[in-house]
C-alpha cells in the first residue's frame, strides 16, 4: 500500500484525515447558513457550501499530489487506469445539510489498482470520523479518542437493520430494475432506516449500527469509502451481483458478511427484472 506498512505510519493516510477534518470544519462554519441552493437536477440539490469544500478538498490534493487523478461529484474528472485516483464527495448529505438535519458528511476515498487503499468519512455535527486504509482496520475517532470498529454478527436478513438509497419517486429504469429486490429486502428485514447520507450509512455499518447498506446508483465518490470501511471491519462488500464492487458497477451490497450476504445477493437475482 502506497510501498508503507499498514500497521505503521503514513502520510498519505494522515493528509486524507486531516482533509477531510478542514473540510468539516468549513461545513460547520456554513452550518444553518447553505447560501445559494440550486437544483442541479430534478430534486438533487447543490449548496454554495458543496463548491467551497470540493474547491478545498480538490486543491489541497493537487498541490500535495500533483500526478494523481481525481474524480469529484461536482466538477467531474476520472479515475485513472494505472496510477492512484482519489474519488472526493465534497459535502454527502446535501439535502440533510441544506436543512440543518446534522447527518451530512464528506467522503474522500483513495483507489490504485482497481482497489480501494484509503478512505474517510467525517461527519462534524455528530462529531465522529471514520477511516480505514488496506490492511490496517477502521477506525472511529469521536470526542479526542481513536476506537477501532467491526460489523455486527446478524446472520439473517430477518434480524437486520436495513439501509438504502431512497429516492424511488426518481423514478429511474435502474430503479425500476431493483424494485422488486429492494420490495423484498424492505418487507424481509427487521427495520429499515433512510440516512440521507450514504456515506454515514456505510460508516454505520462498518460500526454494527446497521447490518446492510444497499446503493442502487453509480456514483462511486458515494460508495467507494463503504467498500473499503466495511471490509476492513470485518465485512464484505459487492457490486449487486455479487462480483468485487467497481467505480463502474450500478450499485453497492455491504453487509456485515456471512450468510446475510449471500442472502441478499439470492434476492437481487431473483428480483432483478432484467432491462
Ligand atoms: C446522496 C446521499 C443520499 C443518497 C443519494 C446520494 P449527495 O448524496 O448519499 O443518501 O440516497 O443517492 O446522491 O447528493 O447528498 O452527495
Ligand atoms: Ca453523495
Ligand atoms: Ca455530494
Amino acid at each position: 500500500m502506497n510501498g508503507q506498512n499498514p500497521s505503521g505510519p503514513d502520510e498519505l493516510h494522515d493528509f486524507l484525515c486531516d482533509l477531510a477534518r478542514r473540510a468539516g470544519e468549513l461545513q460547520m462554519s456554513r452550518y444553518e447558513r447553505p447560501g445559494d441552493i440550486r437544483e442541479k437536477a430534478p430534486k438533487d440539490i447543490v449548496t454554495e457550501v458543496d463548491f467551497l469544500c470540493e474547491d478545498l478538498i480538490v486543491q489541497a490534493i493537487e498541490a500535495r499530489y500533483p500526478d494523481d487523478a481525481i474524480l469529484s461529484e461536482e466538477r467531474g474528472g476520472e479515475i485513472a487506469a494505472s496510477g492512484r485516483s482519489w474519488l472526493v464527495d465534497p459535502i454527502d448529505g446535501t439535502a440533510n445539510f441544506a436543512r440543518a438535519n446534522p447527518l451530512f458528511c464528506s467522503c474522500i476515498a483513495v483507489m490504485e489498482d482497481g482497489e480501494v487503499t484509503n478512505a474517510v468519512v467525517a461527519a462534524p455535527r455528530i462529531g465522529d470520523l471514520y477511516h480505514a486504509r488496506r490492511g490496517a482496520g477502521t477506525f472511529r475517532e469521536s470526542n479526542g479518542e481513536t476506537s477501532p470498529v467491526k460489523v455486527s454478527e446478524t446472520q439473517s436478513l430477518e434480524y437486520a437493520l436495513v439501509g438504502a438509497d431512497m429516492s424511488l419517486s426518481r423514478v429511474s429504469k435502474r430503479n425500476q430494475r431493483y424494485r422488486e429486490a429492494l420490495d423484498e429486502i424492505f418487507s424481509g428485514c427487521w427495520q429499515f432506516r433512510a440516512l440521507g447520507s450514504a456515506g454515514i450509512r456505510g460508516a454505520w455499518l462498518a460500526s454494527g449500527y446497521l447490518d446492510v447498506s444497499v446503493g442502487t446508483h453509480n456514483t462511486p465518490w458515494d460508495y467507494a469509502p463503504t467498500v473499503l470501511l466495511v471490509t476492513e471491519a470485518g465485512g464484505r462488500a459487492t457490486d449487486l451481483t455479487g462480483e468485487p464492487w467497481s467505480p463502474e458497477a450500478e450499485g453497492l451490497l455491504a453487509t456485515s458478511g456471512g450468510p446475510l450476504h449471500e442472502e441478499l445477493l439470492g434476492v437481487f437475482r431473483r428480483g432483478t427484472t432484467p432491462g
